[in-house]
C-alpha cells in the first residue's frame, strides 16, 4: 500500500515537473560583457561588505546597511538603451504609469513625460505593495523613493517604504516598514560594475517564453589589500510586469567562478530570495485585515519577514560549480552572491 502511494506521488511529481518550464542558466565570471552602469545610485556594496566579519564571527557576505538609493531620471535614455543592449524589453508601463499610454519604448518623448516622478505616484495599486513591484524594478534597474505613503494606502503607493502614522498613541508616532521593492533595491546593490556572460538554455530545447531574466556581474576592488574583495553576483528575476503572475520555472544554475589570480581563492556564497512570501511584509499586513495601527506583535512579524535570512550561506569552491535547482514563481528575485576573502578585516 505504502509502495503504491509512493509510486502515485512520484508520478504526480513527474507530471508536475513536466508542466513547469525547465531551464539552465550558465554564468561565466571571466566572460566580460561590458560595464554595468548603476542607474539606481546606491551607496554600493563595496564599502559595506563584510564578507568575513570579525565582529559577528560569520563567514558571510552581508547585505549593506539599509540606505534607500537615489536615482537619476536624466539617465533614463541610457537606461532604456542599456536594457535593450541586455536583451531586456521593457514593453510595459514604466513606473506605474496609470494611463498605460506609453507602451512603446522606442518613443522616448513620451518616455520623458512618463519619467516624471510626480505622475501618478500616489495611485493606489496592489502590485506596488508586494514583490510584483520588486521584480519589475529588478527588470528596470530603476526606481524612485521620494514619497511618503498615507493611510489607507501605506503599501500601495509608489514608495519603497510603507508609512504608518500611529495616531492611537499620545503623542502620535510613525513607523516605516520595508516593502519588498525596498528589499529588491538592496539586492540590486549587490551587483558589481562589470556585466559578465550568462546564458539561458531551455531543457526541452525551446524558448517557452517564460519571463525569466538573468543579470550576472563581477566586482573588483579599486585598491588592493582592503576589506573589499573580488565578488560575483548573479541576479535572476521572473516578472510579468503588472499582469497576472502565474508563470513558474525550474532553473538549474551553474557558475564558472573564476576569481582573478591575485584574489583569494577562498570563497563564500550567499543566496537571497524575494517573492510574495519571503520578504513580503505586505502579505502579513493584508492577511491581518490591513489595520491602520498594527499591533506590536504584527509589527514584529512584519519586520522579521522583511529581514528574511539568506536561503543559503556557505563556502564554495572556485571553478565550474552547480549552484542548485531553483523553483521560481512570479514575481520573484533570486540572487547568488559570491565573495572572495578580503585581505583586510572590515573597516
Ligand atoms: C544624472 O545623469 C546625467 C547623465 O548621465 C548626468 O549628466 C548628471 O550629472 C546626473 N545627475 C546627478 C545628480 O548625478
Ligand atoms: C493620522 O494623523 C495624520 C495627521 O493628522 C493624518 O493625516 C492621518 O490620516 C492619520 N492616520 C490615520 C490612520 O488615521
Ligand atoms: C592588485 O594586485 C594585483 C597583483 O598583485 C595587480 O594585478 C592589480 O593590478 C592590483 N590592483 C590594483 C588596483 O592595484
Ligand atoms: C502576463 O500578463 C498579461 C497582461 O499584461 C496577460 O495577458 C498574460 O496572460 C500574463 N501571462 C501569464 C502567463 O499569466
Amino acid at each position: 500500500m505504502k509502495m503504491r502511494i509512493l509510486i502515485v506521488v512520484c508520478l504526480f511529481l513527474t507530471v508536475l515537473t513536466d508542466l513547469v518550464a525547465g531551464m539552465q542558466i550558465h554564468v561565466r565570471t571571466s566572460g566580460t560583457v561590458g560595464p554595468l552602469r548603476h542607474f539606481w545610485k546606491s551607496t554600493g556594496f563595496r564599502k559595506y561588505h563584510e564578507p568575513y566579519s570579525g565582529k559577528t564571527g560569520l563567514n558571510a557576505c552581508s547585505l549593506p546597511p539599509l540606505k534607500p538609493p537615489v536615482y537619476n531620471f536624466t539617465s533614463l535614455d541610457s537606461l532604456i538603451d542599456l536594457l535593450y543592449a541586455n536583451g531586456l524589453k521593457p514593453g510595459f508601463e514604466l513606473m506605474g504609469n496609470p494611463s498605460g499610454l506609453f507602451k512603446d519604448f522606442e518613443d522616448k518623448t513620451s518616455l520623458m513625460i512618463e519619467a516624471d516622478p510626480l505622475v501618478g505616484w500616489s495611485q493606489d495599486e496592489e502590485w506596488r505593495a508586494d514583490s510584483t513591484y520588486a521584480a519589475i524594478v529588478a527588470k528596470l534597474l530603476s526606481n524612485d523613493n521620494a514619497f511618503l505613503s498615507w493611510s489607507p494606502y501605506q503599501y500601495t503607493q509608489r514608495t519603497l517604504l510603507a508609512r504608518f502614522q500611529m495616531n492611537n498613541t499620545s503623542p502620535p508616532h510613525t513607523h516605516f516598514f520595508q516593502k519588498p521593492v525596498y528589499n529588491g533595491m538592496e539586492l540590486l546593490s549587490l551587483l558589481g560594475e562589470i556585466e559578465v556572460q550568462s546564458k539561458i538554455t531551455y531543457t526541452n530545447g525551446e524558448d517557452l517564453n517564460t519571463p525569466l531574466g538573468v543579470l550576472a556581474s563581477t566586482h573588483t576592488p579599486v585598491t588592493n589589500h582592503t576589506a573589499d574583495s573580488w565578488q560575483t553576483t548573479v541576479l535572476m528575476y521572473m516578472s510579468n510586469d503588472t499582469g497576472p503572475q502565474t508563470d513558474k520555472a525550474y532553473v538549474y544554475l551553474s557558475i564558472d567562478i573564476e576569481p582573478p589570480r591575485w584574489a583569494s581563492q577562498e570563497l563564500h556564497m550567499v543566496g537571497w530570495w524575494l517573492d510574495n512570501t519571503l520578504g513580503n511584509s505586505y502579505k502579513l499586513w493584508d492577511e491581518a485585515g490591513r489595520p491602520p495601527y498594527p499591533t506590536l506583535e504584527l509589527q514584529h512579524q512584519m519586520r522579521t519577514i522583511s529581514n528574511s535570512p539568506p536561503i543559503f550561506n556557505q563556502p564554495v569552491q572556485p571553478g565550474n560549480q552547480f549552484i542548485g535547482k531553483f523553483f521560481i514563481q512570479e514575481p520573484s528575485i533570486v540572487v547568488v552572491h559570491v565573495c572572495s576573502k578580503p585581505d583586510a578585516p572590515p573597516d
